[in-house]
This record gives C-alpha cells, sequence and structure tokens, in this order.
C-alpha cells in the first residue's frame, strides 16, 4: 500500500522496505536539502507527525524535531508510557486515533511487532525509529555519510564489530540492497538471528549484491574500507556490564582493529568510549562520526518528503 506520490511503501518499519532505486532517491534527495538546508520549500506545510518513543533518545528526537520543522510541518513529542500503549489503551485503537488526527507517526519502542501490528492498523505512515530488531533511519544517515566519504556505495566493504542486533540487522540489510558488501563480526552466540541473515541472503540474490558474511573472526575486519560499531548493551537489554566486558573483550575497536587508525570508522552513537571503542580511535575519527550524527536531520527530511508528500 502506498499512501505518497513517489510510489514509495506507505510505511518505514524495515530498511528493506525500500529497494534500491528508492534508496539512493532518499539519498540523492538528502544530499540537496543538506546543500540548500536554509532555502528549501516547506514541503510538509501544515502537517502534524507525532514522535512517540519509550525509550532515550538525542538524536533521533533532535534531527526529526528540527526536520519536521524545516520542513513546515509541527511534531508532537509524546513519551509512550504518558498514552499507556498497549496497556491503558490497545494498538490497535490508538493506531485508529492517530490515522484521524495525524499526518504520520515516528515511533521508538521495544518490540517491533508491536510497531509493525500499528502500521497495518494506521492510515498514516509509521516510520520506526528504532525497535529491538531494526534502527532503519540510522542506516539512511549511515549510507549517506558513507556515499559522501567514498563517494558510492557499490561494493565499499564495510564491517561491523559488536552486537547482531538492530544497527547491524539494519546496516547488513541494507547493505544487500544497496550493493555494499557487508561482513558482520560478533562474539558467538551475539550473531544476527538466522531470519535477518537469511532476509539479507534473499535481498543480496534479488539485487546483485555481495552475500553477507556473519562471522565470530576479528581478523575478518583486516580487509575493511570501513567500520562501525554501536554499544554492547542495547537500550533495554539487561546484561550486566561485568558480563559484557568479558563477552565482548575481543571486539573493540582499537588501534589493531583500524591498522593502526588507518580505516575509517562510524559510530551510531552514543558511544561507550573504552568499551567498543578506545577513545583514541573515537576522537581519530570525531568528525566522520558527528557528520554520520548531523545525517540524521538530512536523511530523514528526505524519507519524510518521500512518504508524505
Ligand atoms: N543513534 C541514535 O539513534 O541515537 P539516539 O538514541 O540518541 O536517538
Ligand atoms: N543498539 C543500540 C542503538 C542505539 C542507537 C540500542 O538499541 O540501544
Amino acid at each position: 500500500m502506498s499512501t505518497n506520490s513517489h510510489n514509495f511503501p506507505k510505511d518505514l518499519l524495515s530498511i528493506s522496505d525500500l529497494n534500491s532505486e528508492q534508496i539512493e532517491e532518499v539519498l540523492d534527495a538528502a544530499l540537496t536539502l543538506k546543500k540548500n538546508r536554509h532555502t528549501h520549500p516547506k514541503h510538509l506545510f501544515g502537517k502534524t507527525i507525532g514522535i512517540l518513543t519509550s525509550k532515550p533518545s538525542l538524536r533521533t528526537r533532535l534531527s526529526f524535531e528540527i526536520g519536521l520543522a524545516e520542513l513546515g510541518a509541527n511534531s508532537i513529542f509524546i513519551k509512550e508510557e504518558e498514552i499507556g500503549l498497549g496497556q491503558r489503551e490497545s494498538y490497535e485503537d490508538v493506531s485508529r486515533v492517530i490515522s484521524r488526527l495525524l499526518s504520520g507517526l515516528i515511533i521508538r519502542s521495544h518490540k517491533h511487532e508491536n510497531v509493525a501490528q500499528m502500521a497495518q492498523i494506521a492510515k498514516i505512515p509509521i516510520i520506526n525509529a528504532l525497535t529491538n530488531l531494526e534502527h532503519p533511519c540510522q542506516i539512511l544517515a549511515d549510507f549517506l555519510t558513507v556515499k559522501e566519504y567514498f563517494g558510492q556505495l557499490k561494493d565499499i566493504k564495510i564491517c561491523f564489530i559488536g552486537d547482531g542486533n538492530n544497527v547491524s540487522i539494519s546496516l547488513m540489510l541494507g547493505s544487500a540492497i544497496a550493493g555494499l558488501n557487508c561482513t558482520v563480526i560478533t562474539p558467538p552466540g551475539h550473531e544476527p538471528p538466522k531470519s535477518s541473515v537469511d532476509k539479507a541472503t534473499q535481498l543480496a540474490k534479488h539485487f546483485g549484491s555481495q552475500m553477507p558474511s556473519i562471522t565470530n573472526d576479528i581478523q575478518a575486519a583486516d580487509s575493511a574500507n570501513i567500520l562501525y560499531t554501536d554499544v554492547w548493551i542495547s537500550m533495554g537489554q539487561d546484561t550486566s556490564k561485568d558480563k559484557a566486558l568479558r563477552t565482548f573483550e575481543n571486539y573493540q575497536i582499537n588501534n589493531q582493529t583500524t591498522r593502526n587508525g588507518e580505516i575509517p570508522v562510524l559510530h551510531c552513537l552514543p558511544a561507550h568510549k573504552g568499551e567498543e571503542i578506545t577513545e583514541e580511535i573515537f576522537e581519530k575519527n570525531a568528525d566522520l562520526i558527528f557528520t554520520q550524527a548531523e545525517n540524521r536531520l538530512h536523511s530523514q527530511k528526505s524519507l519524510l518528503v518521500k512518504l508524505l508528500c
């Protein structure tokens, strides 16, 4: 189902809701919006978008609220506990109410299935701003950053080191669609779920990309063009810090994994320096990492225009 004039899907729940042309289209328009940040038209004038969240956020909230304001739309920030989503009121009825009042909903929640259920019922676009399974908006910003840095996405060898959950799953799926060559390196037992790896394999076949590679061997990072990491304990996980430090100790981005700082590094942030990345390597890549954070704004503005116009 599509509700926009760009032939984009109604919702963005997974990065795999977009095809390779649509990802390119989002990134190209994002570059134009970035160049004309204060002069482009107010594409979303008069619309009101909700931002519903049950987890902390800095980049996601700022980039969406600022982006909507720059596009001429209003935004309303709602904390999930304020409305008792799924408790005070069912997902179904909340979806029906927001369909009458809002032009779109950006949601950060725990269970991906609940967000998918809302999207199925709601008549308005639902944008996943992070669930336990995916973080598609992050990957659009990451790809914009890779494109600016290397001038292309195709055949760039990107290597994620860390936990095989939301960010790395979306990276693996997005790479299979957009033609990056993606390796996910995790400690044993932290690999992305088989269903997501199978999906990425199917997508890679369909779009003629390299098959995703999943390994516990940190040396697989040696041949990467760019590395990527994320926190070892994600929001909502009850893993103890001691346990995470033990599990992930050999999976840190440091001098050795970056070939003495030669390989550039991305980080979705927030960062725990001294854990998934050393302070030295983080600071060496700070310009790239904070460009990546800024690119949340430009890529999401572009996405919003595609989904809401
Ligand atoms: N990368 C990211 O989503 O940051 P926030 O959790 O601060 O929004
Ligand atoms: N994997 C992290 C990403 C934060 C942007 C989390 O879910 O907390």
